[in-house]
């Protein structure tokens, strides 16, 4: 007899850089989380990271509107020229740097602006400096690319502000690109103005890009957010990452950008013509309207997470075994849970467990997340405080 040729079960020929490409473990959670929520249990998620809040009406109505008037066809692959005009007027004017349409790369969200960002600079061997604990996917993707991955480990006792001089202890002649991001994920941490001066004088004049994550820009609570683009001399070397997402609470429409020199983005675009050929026609219309409209929802948005998260950081730590600084931007809370004796990976996994509280361990971070959970509050008060309801119980009965 013939065996069928399909029943043979052959190794799947991975390609060896697989093997390097890491995650996002919030999605595994939150598939967790849904588990159990199936089974009946009452689960309260705190481990994604987006807004709760829909996106704006007049943004929605411009998509629809969009649709109506036929903008289904491919576009440039840069983006639209009217988007790339109105986010080189939005980040002029955010930044107060001069930027050109043509500097502008519209993509399918915050995230390809850092894989092309590695594809496009990062050579085998070469050096990659990032926050740790930090978004996950920077990891991922300098190792990917077959790039030494450097952490700067952030420090609670400096509020999770990156440290200039240990930044520039670990500047080589490798080191090609220097990732940084603030208001930060996980640590709802930020750079004030006099540390990313202080990163800027450890690059000096060394031919080093920087990737600067300035998603959470408009979620920073107080003071207005410097970029390192700001720097004289620093914006030929920076690409700015920004988007809809959480700014416009878009996460689903995948649409972000990048600012970078002209050049650069020549290369950027090259990448997305190879990959996505250009973000969907339609959500970049209605991204004008994001830019342009009304911005009052914005500031409810960011009025509600400070609260949020101030009311969750105090109520966390009033809890035995945890404590917490206070978040300064983002809607992240990430406390401190060391005093409980527990590992960040078991705690997480016995709150989810036995409370419902969904969070994220620390570690989901980087190594140096140790010690630490992630807590979202993209949630309602009410669930919020149910959720220190349960963690405040469990804490009595197990520490
Ligand atoms: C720091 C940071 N950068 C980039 C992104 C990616 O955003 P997007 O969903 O637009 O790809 C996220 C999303 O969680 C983030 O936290």
């Amino acid at each position: 007899m013939v065996a069928n040729a399909d029943s043979v079960r052959r190794e799947l020929p991975l390609a060896g850089r697989m093997a390097r490409l890491g995650t996002e473990t919030a999605f595994e959670v939150l598939s967790k989380a849904k588990a159990l929520e199936r089974q009946g249990r009452s689960i309260i998620h705190l481990e994604i990271g987006e807004p709760d809040f829909d996106t704006p009406g007049n943004i929605v109505e411009a998509a629809v509107d969009a649709l109506r008037k036929g903008w289904t066809h491919y576009g440039p692959s840069a983006g639209l020229p009217e988007l790339r005009e109105s986010i080189a007027e939005y980040v002029s004017r955010t930044r107060g740097i001069p930027v050109k349409p043509e500097q502008v790369v519209v993509v399918p969200g915050g995230k390809p602006i850092i894989f092309y960002a590695m594809l496009a600079l990062v050579d085998e061997g070469d050096e990659v400096i990032y926050p740790n604990p930090g978004f996950p996917i920077y990891e991922s993707m300098i190792e990917y690319v077959g790039g030494k991955a450097v952490p700067v480990p952030l420090q609670e006792q400096r509020d999770f502000a990156m440290d200039a001089s240990q930044l520039a202890s670990l500047i080589t002649d490798r080191t090609k690109l220097i990732i940084l991001n603030s208001p930060q994920n996980p640590t709802g941490g930020i750079l004030e103005r006099a540390d990313i001066e202080q990163v800027a004088r450890a690059i000096g004049d060394r031919n080093i890009m920087v990737l600067s994550d300035e998603i959470y820009s408009r979620l920073q609570f107080e003071g207005e957010p410097f970029s390192i683009a700001q720097v004289p001399g620093m914006q030929d070397r920076t690409i700015i990452l920004d988007g809809f997402s959480k700014t416009y609470a878009m996460t689903g429409w995948r649409m972000g950008y990048g600012i970078m020199r002209e050049d650069m983005a020549a290369q950027m675009t090259r990448l997305m013509t190879n990959s996505n050929s250009c973000t969907a026609s339609f959500t970049q219309i209605a991204g004008i309207e994001a830019l342009r409209g009304d911005q009052a929802p914005v500031d409810r948005m960011r009025t509600a997470f400070q609260q949020r998260s101030q009311a969750f950081s105090a109520g966390l730590s009033g809890i035995k075994g945890f404590s917490c600084r206070m978040p300064k931007g983002a809607f992240y809370v990430f406390p401190n849970i060391t005093a409980t004796g527990w590992k960040s990976k078991p705690l997480s996994d016995a709150l989810l467990e036995q409370t419902g509280v969904a969070a994220l361990p620390g570690t989901t971070f980087g190594q140096y997340g140790e010690g630490y959970l992630r807590f979202s509050v993209a949630n309602s008060m009410e669930n919020l405080d149910q959720a220190l309801a349960r963690i405040g119980e469990w804490a009595q009965r197990n520490l």
